[in-house]
């Protein structure tokens, strides 16, 4: 079976005169798809963040001549290092006044057999993936707290934070973590009016995924889903928008499968 995606879902309005910061945001995938749709539906500011300086002027400079939207802002910063996540989230709330919505979209993957896995590997994906998100996540609260007027989180997790597969370990325990993580500080937040949520794609085949991994591989990831295909990004960013606007207002820990097969 391959069942094709829908024509390209056009913006309600989801999240109209939110503002809205996205790491991860200059890259072919989910990021940036996350930031047209924020767009799309109504943000009034969006800050994207990269680690990678010459595709986030690219990417700011393609979202504003698509969208039209004028306060769109780049800020280059590494998810693992604290200084650049503060200096982000601060450069954020200057810009926007006030972010609303923080995606965070930044994550990363090797293929490594356990046994010929080096710490330094294991330790870059858990500090990327998971120590990453964390740190975003834990000051954007502190800020959205001392604010005092709410927000939203969404986090990008991964089937395989519940799925197994070979050569995946570091990368899977990474997701686990970002699901926890997800699930507890959302308890914390609910003190202070912040929801946080996560999406868990199963396999969005992009272009720079598609260079990385092998088409034998990608094959047989696409051979698993229900749908006989891989998720467009803007899927995913379609669940995205969901948890970032008050259709989702009830909902906050909890982790939604984008997938055509569930764990
Ligand atoms: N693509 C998939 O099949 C898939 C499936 C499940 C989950 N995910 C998750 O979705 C998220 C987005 O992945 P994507 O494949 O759609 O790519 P993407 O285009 O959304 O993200 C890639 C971008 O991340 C940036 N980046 C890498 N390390 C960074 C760091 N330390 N700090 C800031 N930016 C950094 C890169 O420069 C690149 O521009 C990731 O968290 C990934 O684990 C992806």
């Amino acid at each position: 079976m391959n069942l094709k995606a829908p024509e390209y879902v056009a913006g309600h309005g989801l999240i109209k005169g939110k503002t809205v910061l996205i790491t991860a945001a200059a890259g072919a995938g989910i990021g940036f798809s996350a930031a047209v749709r924020a767009a799309e539906e109504g943000a009034r500011a969006i800050v994207l963040s990269d680690i990678h300086p010459g595709r986030l002027d690219a990417a700011v400079a393609k979202l504003k001549e698509d969208s039209g939207l004028q306060e769109v802002y780049g800020k280059v910063g590494n998810v693992a290092v604290e200084d650049d996540v503060q200096a982000l989230v601060d450069f954020a709330e200057q810009q926007v006044d006030g972010v609303d919505i923080l995606i965070n979209n930044a994550g990363l993957g090797t293929s490594r057999a356990l046994i010929e896995m080096e710490d330094d590997e294991w330790h870059k994906v858990i500090d990327v993936t998971l120590n990453g998100t964390m740190r975003m996540t834990r000051y954007m609260m502190k800020v959205m707290k001392a604010r005092g007027q709410g927000g939203v989180i969404v986090n990008n997790a991964s089937v395989l934070g519940w799925r197994a597969q070979k050569e995946q370990a570091h990368y899977a325990a990474a997701k686990a973590g970002v699901m926890a993580l997800t699930r507890c500080a959302a308890l914390e937040a609910a003190e202070f009016d912040v929801r946080i949520n996560a999406v868990s794609p199963s396999i969005v085949l992009h272009p720079m995924l598609r260079k990385s991994a092998s088409e034998e591989l990608l094959q047989e990831l696409e051979s698993k889903e229900a749908y006989g295909r891989a998720a467009e990004a803007w899927e995913v960013a379609n669940v995205m928008m969901f948890l970032a606007s008050d259709y989702s207002s009830y909902m906050t820990g909890e982790i939604v499968s984008c997938s055509s097969q569930r764990a």
